[in-house]
């Protein structure tokens, strides 16, 4: 089938021009894939015919007569926008790379059928947008270009995810980073496909945090995360954990199953990616593991051997925070029964006498528990 069309009666009269010819010329045409096209099309026909009715057709060859294919279609993808005196033209709504071919037109008169020898060409092309380079670096040059294989696709627009673009050429900002479009100017319908541009740059941001944040007491978790804002983002091995200066971990997040008091200390991260090896570092964060007393230990001030008759017995130990509560014991004898003499963290002896000979103990208390010493053995010597 063909699509034709049939004159209405109306529109039958006379041509008053001059004799004419038989004869159909055409314009090539180049469209763009989503646009609207008009096919030029005039004809002409000796006096004295009428046209009944007219009708195109399509082949895939120049002069392809025989498979010819028909233009007949629901829709309004082909119109014909002629008369039934001269024009011939045929419009073709949202072309796709299936209306490629050529087009042949042929009418009907009262006296005569004439079919175009000639045909038009119809080529459909795509725009493409090209971005140049599409990976940058913050501040490198991008240049946008569309490229069309239709001769004179009419003035370009550029879009960024929807937004018009202004420059084809510009120093990339991270804001710039997206996917890019062109369209030639009233028909942003009928767009290039899309290509993104990547804006990459180095660590900002870096942050180290802990978890739980304070209050860590020794034997529980502690986990350090690093993060940081990036392009591309900063990989596995991009991340380094430092404390007092040494690398402890290249993990972006590092844990610790039972924290120790020798985990205490000042931490940061260091962020790297492809764009910055340098990279950037954190802001330190110090670890203050808090622990029970531990180690605890009694120390003698003055020497007894110095001479003089006044002891004092010093409790000391490592606890954080600070042990607040000293209890001290003595026991007369190794197997004997064990006395509270005294608290604070100085055991003051004004006058050592016998009496006072013993295994001596101190207990450190914090909030977090408590602990002993080891026994000191304080002896008298006869005589004393
Ligand atoms: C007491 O201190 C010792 C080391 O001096 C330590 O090994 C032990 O865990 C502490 N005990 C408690 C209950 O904190
Ligand atoms: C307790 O003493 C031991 C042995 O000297 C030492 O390794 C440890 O670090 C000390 N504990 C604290 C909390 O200082
Ligand atoms: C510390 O010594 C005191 C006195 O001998 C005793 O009652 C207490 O149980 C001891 N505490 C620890 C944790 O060993």
């Amino acid at each position: 089938r063909v699509y034709s069309l049939s004159a209405p009666v109306d529109l039958l009269f006379l041509s008053s021009t001059a004799p004419h010819n038989w004869g159909v010329t055409f314009k090539s045409q180049c469209a763009l894939k989503g646009t609207s096209v008009v096919i030029e099309c005039q004809y002409s026909y000796p006096l004295l015919h009428y046209v009944l009715s007219v009708s195109w057709s399509k082949g895939k060859g120049e002069s392809d007569r025989r498979q010819l294919l028909p233009l007949f279609d629901r829709s309004d993808h082909f119109t014909y926008v002629g008369n039934y005196k001269s024009d011939c033209s045929l419009q073709i709504k949202n072309v796709q790379v299936r209306d490629e071919g050529y087009y042949f037109f042929s009418f009907v008169t009262t006296l005569n059928t004439w079919s175009s020898e000639t045909s038009a060409r119809l080529s459909v092309k795509e725009l493409a947008a090209v971005v140049q380079p599409s990976t940058v670096t913050e501040g490198g040059e991008v240049n946008l270009s569309c490229v069309s294989g239709c001769p004179t696709p009419g003035l370009l627009v550029w879009f960024r995810d929807g937004r018009l673009v202004k420059n084809t050429v510009f120093q990339a900002r991270r804001e710039d980073a997206g996917r890019y479009r062109c369209a030639v100017l009233g028909q942003n319908a009928a767009p290039s496909a899309s290509v993104v541009l990547n804006v990459q740059y180095g660590p900002e941001k870096v942050s180290l945090s802990m978890s739980p944040p304070r209050d860590v007491v020794k034997g529980g978790p502690v986990t350090f995360t690093c993060s940081s804002d990036a392009r591309p983002p900063v990989e596995g091995g991009g991340y380094g954990l430092y404390k007092d200066g040494h690398l402890v971990s290249s993990e972006q997040s590092h844990s610790i199953s039972e924290v120790q008091p020798a985990h205490s200390g000042r931490y940061h991260c260091q962020a790297r990616n492809g764009v910055s090896r340098r990279g950037s570092s954190s802001p330190e964060v110090p670890l203050h593991v808090q622990y029970p007393p531990e180690n605890v230990s009694i120390s003698v001030d003055p020497d007894p051997d110095a001479g003089g008759s006044r002891v004092n017995l010093i409790c000391s130990s490592a606890a954080n925070p600070a042990a607040d509560t000293y209890t001290w014991y003595r026991r007369a004898t190794p197997n004997g029964t064990t006395l509270q003499v005294g608290s604070g963290q100085v055991l003051s002896i004004a006058s050592v006498e016998a009496a006072h000979a013993g295994l001596y103990l101190c207990r450190a208390r914090s909030r977090l528990g408590e602990n002993n010493s080891t026994e000191l053995l304080l002896a008298v010597e006869h005589g004393v």
